[in-house]
């Protein structure tokens, strides 16, 4: 009698009898959802598909892609060229890259806006925090990879910013880059993290991540399980949510498409370590809101600016859940958590916006109110040349194995190269480095001083070069 039964038995039985999978699988999708879902709560999941984009079209590049600086930008070349459909993964890759940041932070505000980083969801909500992070650093990241100026210099000004930091921000700076400067072992380095070391912590916040919103189901779910009976509108989730999400990934996956295809990743000409071509640095995208801040603040306060605000930010958004003891989730209730929020976010996308049609960094490389600053007539060298090698040039020329063995924050050592030494000013190294009549034209990577700050060392110059 059971012979005939077994061999009708279905895969799910053949399973079920070895894993025991029945009760799980009838929890997974028979269990109770709210029949109409805010779009805006899938963006999780729409994060989740991009992600999976960029695994699988990142390892399709990885099969092809040279990590040198000799070979890096030549492998993209090809990609581009020859590979089979080798442009189209790339267009996903790069457009799949910019979408996860724009989802993730989405996701993240749409969290805050809904309350869901409440009680009893405070990990979940500061391991999303991480991932947020997570998700700047794979970008960052990857933008180095192609090689090419635009990424190069990108990479020079975005390892630049923890120079700012006291103390530990110098070598930050140096562990980042492998050396002063980007070279091939910035290169090898970024590609590594790019993809063992991110990938590997992506995988464990996001396993906390969605581990923590299984075990406490999604605030909507559990706020349509609170109303009267008859009134909540619940379905089972399979097939009812299981086909708003299937609609969601297509409607994802045809926007993503359609970016790609219509616009390709930009690669300029290859990187030039001595960028004899001029390229104007520009910083990534979402770093625009804090150099455009920067254009508006003295420059004493850059630190401030390049590292102080993003780091009071991650503090913030990861004591959120301790700090904002109201227990209530609609947006009217909580006026002041509603206020905050929306002034931050109108300013940082005001900024973008203002960083975005006004790109660059401030003149002067990395310190504001560049073309104001007037000229010295009679310059002294500790209060008015020693400020300027210390806030453009230092990140380089400091320390004991300062760049080009010229230590620019010691006078002694400025004699002994002897870079003011000529007969008139235009006949010194240093102005001519300053001018680009020597080339690399100085600050290397960095916008050129204001004519006003050259005509101020012009003079000191002049003058002798005295150690007043
Ligand atoms: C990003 C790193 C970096 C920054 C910032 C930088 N330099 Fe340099 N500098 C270099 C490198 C690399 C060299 C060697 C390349 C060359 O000139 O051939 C160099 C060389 C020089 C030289 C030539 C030294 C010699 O003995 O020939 C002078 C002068 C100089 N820099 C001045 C400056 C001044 C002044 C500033 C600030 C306004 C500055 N540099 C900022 C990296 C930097």
């Amino acid at each position: 009698m059971s012979a005939p039964k077994r061999q009708r038995q279905s895969f799910i039985d053949w399973l079920d009898e070895r894993a025991n999978i029945k009760p799980l699988m009838n929890e997974m999708l028979y269990h109770r959802v709210p029949k109409i879902v805010n779009p805006l709560d899938f963006l999780g999941l729409a994060t989740l598909f991009v992600f999976i984009n960029q695994m699988l079209t990142g390892m399709f590049l990885a099969m092809f892609y040279e990590a040198s600086a000799k070979t890096a930008y030549q492998s993209i070349q090809y990609i581009m060229d020859k590979v089979p459909l080798g442009w189209v993964i790339r267009d996903l890759h790069y457009w799949g890259a910019n979408a996860m940041v724009v989802l993730v932070a989405a996701h993240a505000l749409r969290g805050y806006y809904v309350g869901a980083y409440k009680k009893p969801r405070e990990i979940t909500w500061i391991t999303g925090v991480v991932l947020l992070f997570i998700t700047i650093l794979f970008a960052f990241t990857g933008y180095l990879l192609p090689w090419d100026q635009q990424s190069y210099w990108a990479t020079m000004v975005g390892t630049w910013m923890p120079f700012y930091a006291p103390f530990v921000g110098i070598y930050v700076a140096y562990l980042a880059r492998g050396g002063t400067y980007i070279s091939g072992l910035t290169l090898t380095r970024f590609y590594s993290i790019h993809m063992l070391v991110l990938p590997a912590l992506l995988l464990v916040f996001f396993g906390i991540h969605f581990a923590m919103v299984l075990k406490n189901q999604m605030l909507v779910v559990e706020e349509a399980e609170k109303k009267p009976k008859g009134t909540k509108g619940l379905v089972t989730f399979y097939p009812y949510t299981v086909f708003q999400m299937t609609m969601l990934i297509v409607i994802v996956a045809i926007v993503l498409l359609i970016l790609a295809l219509s616009q390709h990743a930009p690669l300029l000409a290859p990187a030039d370590p001595l960028n004899k071509a001029h390229y104007n640095p520009v910083p990534l995208w979402f770093f625009f809101s804090i150099y455009q801040l920067l254009k508006y603040i003295p420059p004493v306060l850059d630190p401030l600016g390049i590292v102080g605000l993003p780091a009071v930010a991650v503090i913030v958004l990861i004591a959120l859940p301790f700090f904002d003891k109201n227990p209530r989730h609609e947006p009217r209730r909580r006026p002041w958590a509603m206020s905050i929020a929306g002034v931050s976010v109108a300013a940082i996308l005001f900024l973008t916006y203002l960083g975005a049609i006004n790109q660059g960094i401030p003149t002067g490389g990395g310190s504001g109110g560049g073309g104001t600053v007037a000229v010295v007539q009679k310059p002294s060298f500790k209060t008015d040349i020693e400020p300027i090698f210390q806030t453009h040039c230092a990140v380089c020329h400091s320390g004991s194995n300062a760049t080009a063995g010229l230590d620019l924050t010691s006078y002694a050592s400025i004699q002994s190269k002897g870079i003011t030494k000529g007969s008139t000013y235009e006949q010194t190294i240093l102005w001519q480095k300053l001018t680009g009549k020597l080339q690399p034209q100085m600050p290397l990577g960095g916008t050129p001083l204001p004519k006003t700050t050259i005509q101020t060392i012009a003079n000191w110059i002049a003058e002798g070069a005295p150690n007043n």
